[in-house]
């Protein structure tokens, strides 16, 4: 039987590429382009999986090309945002995404943001490497202790989780969260987390403010004007999870007028552009969408995909089967 034809989007770890390449007849993309809408439909019309990005915006319109032959979306990455998982059950494509294998990594992630902020790593390297360090007094960059302070965790999905247990168990802080969909209590077992009835209760109470929700419709500007008027002067904002989750306008605003103390981001509003104010502000520590970049687990994320796409051309559910 001749192998499934799959498309790859942009360029993955090489030991998964080799993988594909072994094991079906896989076309990879060299460049490592952005693909347009009409490459992303040439895919969906040309192979039997394509296997896009949380970069690749999978809309509608590109799900309603026509003559499509692809039956299955095996996506690398957590998040499924950027897929109209509408149009694709429509397209009669099965969606897959890649959970689990991320979440160490994104958690280590987030308290790297924290710690960076609320230390002023960023702004205390720029100023060590611009010659203008004069040496050690007692007045020099103080940031602001992590220790012992309060966690806010917006959503307590797996993320939020190990966020929260290295919050704990390694910087004493106390954890609250609000979730609509609040996880077991043997899930958050010695986490000693107190579940807030609204992010509002959230807001009012943390000294540092993390985003684990996923993004689109629901979520969309969730931390606006409102939100930062709630939260304490001295608050830090952290966002690994999506960028529209956050009104980046009204965060600038927030910033500028002293509402929050500062923000460490990995994700935007329009990524890859940022908004160029917050470029300029030394209370913010900006990230390229990291929470994931690490080597083992590029590699476990995409071995995931082939896991899910290979289940389903064996006639099985795919593990991470959405739609
Ligand atoms: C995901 O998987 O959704 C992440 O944003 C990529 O790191």
């Amino acid at each position: 039987m001749s192998k499934p034809k799959v498309i790859v989007t942009r360029r993955w770890h090489p030991e998964v590429e080799a993988v594909l390449v072994e094991r079906f007849d896989t076309q990879l993309n060299d460049d490592d382009h952005s693909m347009s809408v009409a490459e992303l439909q040439d895919a969906l019309r040309n192979a039997d999986a394509v296997l896009p990005t949380v970069c690749d915006k999978v809309t509608a319109e590109v799900l309603g090309a026509d003559n499509i032959r692809a039956k299955i979306l095996g996506s690398n990455g957590v998040g499924f945002n950027h897929i109209d998982l509408e149009a694709a059950r429509a397209a009669g494509l099965t969606v897959t995404n890649t959970p689990e294998v991320l979440t160490d990594c994104t958690a280590d992630l987030a308290l790297t943001l924290l710690l960076a902020v609320a230390r002023r790593v960023g702004e205390g390297e720029r100023h060590l490497r611009s010659g203008e360090w004069t040496g050690w007094r007692p007045t020099h960059m103080m940031g602001t202790s992590v220790t012992g302070k309060t966690l806010g965790l917006i959503g307590m999905g797996r993320i939020a989780r190990a966020v929260a247990a290295r919050a704990a168990h390694g910087f004493n802080m106390k954890i609250i969260f609000h979730d609509p969909f609040p996880p077991r209590a043997e899930d958050i077992a010695g986490l000693n987390a107190t579940q807030c009835s609204s992010p509002e209760e959230v807001f009012k109470q943390a000294d540092f403010v993390s985003l684990h929700c996923p993004g689109g419709k629901d979520t969309y500007h969730l931390i606006g004007a409102d939100a930062f008027k709630a939260m304490q002067p001295g608050a830090f904002l952290i966002n690994t999870a999506r960028g529209d989750v956050i009104d980046e306008a009204a965060l600038v605003t927030a910033l500028e007028n002293g509402e929050i103390a500062g923000a460490g981001l990995d994700v935007f509003e329009k990524e890859p552009s940022v908004n160029a104010t917050l470029m300029q502000m030394e209370n913010v520590v900006l990230l390229p969408h990291l929470g994931s970049a690490t080597e083992e687990t590029r590699i476990a994320m995409g071995m995931r995909v082939v896991e899910n796409v290979e289940a389903f051309f064996a006639g099985d559910t795919p593990r991470d089967k959405l739609v």
